[in-house]
């Protein structure tokens, strides 16, 4: 559980930022709700920005800044109404919410438009991300024109917009002692729930079944909604990289994989495990198997402080390739094939990416045209694969093999800590967890 203490202390961070380059008022509304069907909506889930500034859960909110000497927070939420709390549920109302989340001062959303217009005048500068959601960009431009429309009483309008996302990702990329607790805990109970889908694990099962065991896992230990679309790829399946029907019959000497992680309040896990659907690995699986594990493995070991963003899938990148010229997938000197990028044809996506309130998470991988440098408190994903689809060309025990091998890293000041580690990933581990 993050405290108000540490919500305020980013804003107080953010309005410092600002100040320091000429100050302004930042808007960061929450993100809409969105409907599935006719008045039913999908689940709710508040934007990362907004959420990482305060906590708060309710849709229809907005978090106003305003820098300068004097520096205010103010929340816009909804009203309390007796009727739609008796239908939809509780609201904190801009009372209590106020003093709940720390803030300054709230206001019933109703009102934002115009107090919008009244905190913009004078002030140079608006901080927001325009361009996610037309109706908030909409807004906030016409709140910036009804100022512009009083200029002749002396008022001045804002001049500048700043994307607030260049400092919001910067400061997102860098995970406190709250935010790694619970990325530790999700990466735990997305571990727990792959060992309970691996156990789960039979021919003739339907991928389905596995889905339901994950998301039961997830939702018993507490995590609020699974990260994303779970999948669950058996046999030719798990050569398709968004596959998310999970409707097969796993059959009899296939391969299994799991792309699946919980979310818990707010923070993402993101686990893949490949693994035999009758427990034992076949020959052919066995070698695959064996060099995505080893660019896993090479990966992981070049994630430390100093080390650029690149250098993990540059190793797993290098170690596959060989993989595939000693297995006879390529043909040709490795160096070449990683100069053509010939590898792509078995191994087409990179090997991780952040991890933090979104799964693929906030922050630039390059500064100043480099490969940033890990620093301690990123947290990535590290998740090298292969793909082998039917060809004339490939040998025929590799048809229809996909593995992908996905672990969570948080940067240490010395290396790197898996937060995964709770489900096995070389071969014996999972041969004795489907035994069990
Ligand atoms: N599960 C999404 C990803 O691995 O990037
Ligand atoms: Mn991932
Ligand atoms: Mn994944």
């Amino acid at each position: 559980m993050i405290s108000i203490e540490v919500f305020r202390a980013r804003r107080a961070r953010l309005l410092a930022d600002m100040a320091a380059r000429g100050g302004g008022v930042a808007v960061v509304p929450t993100a809409p709700e969105r409907e599935r069907n006719r008045s039913t909506f999908f689940p709710y889930r508040a934007d990362s920005h907004f959420f990482y500034l305060c906590g708060f859960r309710e849709p229809e909110a907005v978090l106003v800044l305003v820098a300068g000497d004097s520096p205010c927070q103010f929340l816009f939420c909804r009203a309390k109404d007796e009727e739609q709390e008796t239908w939809v549920g509780h609201r904190h109302g801009p009372e209590v919410a106020a003093e709940r989340f720390g803030f300054d001062s709230a206001w019933p959303i109703g009102e934002l438009d115009r107090k919008l217009a009244e905190l913009f005048v004078n002030q140079p500068a608006i901080w927001t991300s325009l361009g996610n959601e037309p109706e908030w960009d909409r807004r906030i431009l016409a709140a910036l024109k009804a100022v512009r429309a009083k200029v002749r009483t002396g008022d001045t309008a804002p001049q500048t917009v700043h994307e607030i996302s260049a400092v919001l990702d910067e400061m997102r990329l860098i995970k406190d002692e709250g935010e790694i607790d619970l990325m530790r805990r999700a990466g735990e109970i997305s571990a727990a729930a792959h060992c309970r889908a691996i156990r789960a694990t039979r021919p003739d099962r339907f991928e389905y079944e596995i889905e339901a065991e994950l998301l039961h896992a997830f939702r018993s230990a507490g995590s609020q909604f699974p990260a994303y679309p779970t999948v669950v790829a058996s046999g030719p399946n798990a050569c398709v990289l968004h596959y998310t029907d999970n409707d097969r019959r796993m059959l009899d000497g296939e391969l299994l994989l799991i792309d699946a992680g919980c979310e818990l309040d707010g923070y993402a896990s993101d686990i893949t495990r490949t693994f035999p659907v009758n427990g034992r690995f076949s020959g052919a699986q066995r070698d695959l198997y064996q060099l995505v594990l080893a660019a896993n493995l090479a990966a992981r070991a070049e994630v430390r402080p100093g080390n650029g963003w690149n250098a993990p899938h540059e190793a797993a990148v290098a170690v596959l390739t060989q993989g595939f010229i000693d297995l006879g997938l390529l043909k040709g000197e490795a160096k070449e094939l990683i100069e053509t990028e010939n590898y792509r044809r078995f191994y087409m996506h990179r090997t991780g990416h952040w991890l933090g309130l979104d799964v693929h998470d906030a922050g630039q991988y390059k500064t100043n045209g480099q490969w940033r440098p890990f620093v301690p408190g990123m947290t990535l994903t590290i998740e090298p694969g292969c793909y082998i689809r039917p060809a004339d060309d490939v040998p025929e025990a590799f048809w229809n093999i996909g593995i992908r091998i996905e672990d969570n890293v948080l940067v240490t000041p010395d290396g790197c800590e898996i937060l995964t580690d709770g489900v096995p990933r070389d071969i014996e581990g999972i041969e004795e967890l489907m035994r069990g």
